[in-house]
């Protein structure tokens, strides 16, 4: 607690009370960027995962707000001793689970000029430059993977958000009337996905008013990509009960395996009916920088509209999801309304209009800043290593004879299984006890999935931290953990 005896206490409740002096402020910034740099240089020999309890952290923080202001010292102490010791960090070189979202060191300190400018780009009058470098940085990453100029787009916080704003925008041009009647009395609509894709397209559907049991989840192949045939029947089957189709949702880049659905054959498709189609590319559409993994997202730039996201493989801190669209009026259509005390002359984007939010943070600087720092050569490098990285990983699991791929290699995904034959119960234990061991050791940690109903390892490389020699040391944890625990043991 403050301790006002003392003159730093004195000094730190006198400048609480209006705001920190400039030179409060300097010191409490090079404190900062010292912790930051000791931080990155360190993370490595932190815990992937904290050694905490549910509850821990918050017992240590104190139940009631002080009174009081702490000098930035102590604060920066308790964050240091209470908060960083109980997070996972997602920027460990050995964090290989879901879809690592890492910062380049770019993004942290364009944060920290977000953070100082502080300005609200609802309007581009309210932040001209604001609006204008979060256009300007959504062109230069549509340009980067390669989507023609008839896209548009702006940031989101997440592909959550992104897809669900889509939603809303096909929804509209399905023609339920939904702006002026909402959804009662109109016709029954139902969306489109593989049984592959993210909860983010369920979830949308549940938020949009359609209802989960509007989601057709289409059967996927033997390689987990969605079935042209099966979503064209699912479609006509729908028509002929008098539902309205309202969107496709293909994926390149499936959170489980990164399949890759068949975009072109579901475009026919889409068009045929008439149907909305978004791409969901929150993962692997970065990869499209790279002009030998560009075939992979063949058929997206007829997409209506497609969202990835900076946030999972180039290295902008969370958040950063762009939604890049062909056609904006749906999307004022769902959702632009100006309120007298909004309303402006200019002749210009107010971003407002597309998406829900009205306040937006500035999130175009740090793409803007990663790509004036890193450039695209820099950004493509790293996305091609992780992908190479991931394929000799594979490789070098399966030659070992204990582990088996339990789907394609996919960009820098890869799903394996320790082999147990004719035992399935027995071997999703195996592979729980191998992956739980794995993870409580502390330098790495994977994730899990479940593919044809069977318990399945789930690696992907995607931090900018991670080096070859991060996967040696988990390709070797995990021939351990697997020749120490007996197959269908607790281990
Ligand atoms: C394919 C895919 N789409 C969407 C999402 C949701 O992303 P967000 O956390 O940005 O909402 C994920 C998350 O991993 C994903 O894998």
């Amino acid at each position: 607690m403050p301790d006002h005896t003392d003159p730093a206490g004195r000094e730190a409740a006198a400048t609480a009370a209006s705001d920190w002096n400039a030179e409060t402020l300097r010191a409490a910034l090079g404190k900062a960027a010292e912790w930051t740099i000791d931080y990155r240089s360190h993370v490595e020999e932190r815990p992937v995962f904290p050694a905490v309890a549910p509850g821990d952290v918050r017992r240590a923080l104190g139940s009631a707000p002080p009174r009081s202001a702490d000098p930035f010292e102590r604060v920066l102490a308790d964050f240091d001793e209470h908060i960083a010791s109980g997070l996972t960090h997602w920027n460990h070189p050995g964090f290989l689970a879901y879809f690592s979202s890492s910062t380049r060191a770019p993004s942290i300190v364009a944060e920290l000029l977000v953070a100082a400018i502080g300005v609200n780009a609802m309007l581009w009058r309210t932040s001209p430059a604001a609006t204008e470098v979060e256009r300007t940085a959504v062109d230069w990453l549509r340009q980067a993977v390669g989507l023609p100029e008839s896209f548009s787009g702006l940031i989101f916080d997440t592909a959550s958000t992104a897809t669900f704003t889509a939603l809303l925008a096909a929804r509209e041009r399905a023609g339920a009337g939904v702006r002026d009647h909402g959804l009662a009395g109109g016709p029954a609509l139902a969306v489109y996905t593989s049984e592959q894709s993210h909860s983010s397209v369920e979830k949308s559907a549940m938020a949009a008013g359609l209802g989960r049991r509007a989601l057709r989840r289409i059967e996927t192949d033997a390689a987990f990509r969605m079935r042209p045939e099966a979503l064209e029947s699912a479609i006509t089957e729908d028509l002929e009960a008098g539902i309205r189709p309202a969107m496709v949702c293909a994926t390149i880049g499936t959170t489980s395996t990164a399949s890759i659905d068949p975009v072109p054959a579901l475009r026919s498709i889409s068009d045929r009916y008439g149907v909305w189609l978004h791409v969901d590319a929150a993962y692997a559409g970065p990869a499209a920088m790279l002009p030998e993994q560009r075939p992979l997202f063949s058929g997206w730039e007829a997409a209506d509209s497609v969202v990835l996201n900076p946030h999972k493989w180039l290295g902008t801190s969370l958040d950063c999801s762009v939604l890049l669209y062909r056609d904006s009026a749906p999307f004022r259509a769902s959702l632009a309304l100006t309120p007298t005390y909004l309303e402006s002359e200019d002749d210009e984007t107010n971003l407002m209009d597309i998406g829900l939010a009205l306040g937006r943070r500035f999130r175009g600087l740090k793409l803007w800043v990663l790509f004036r720092c890193v450039g695209t050569d820099g950004l493509a490098e790293t996305m091609r290593s992780h992908i190479a990285m991931a394929a000799a990983a594979a490789a070098r699991l399966v030659d070992g004879g204990v582990f088996e791929l339990a789907a394609p290699v996919s960009f820098s995904t890869v799903c394996f299984r320790a082999k147990l034959e004719g035992d399935p119960e027995g071997a999703d234990r195996w592979n729980r006890d191998i992956l739980r061991r794995v993870n409580a050791g502390g330098r790495s940690f994977l994730s899990h999935t479940e593919l044809d109903g069977r318990y399945t390892v789930r690696l992907s490389v995607g931090s900018v931290h991670t080096e070859e020699r991060h996967l040696d040391e988990v390709l070797e944890a995990l021939h351990r953990a697997a020749t120490d625990l007996s197959p269908g043991e607790p281990g």
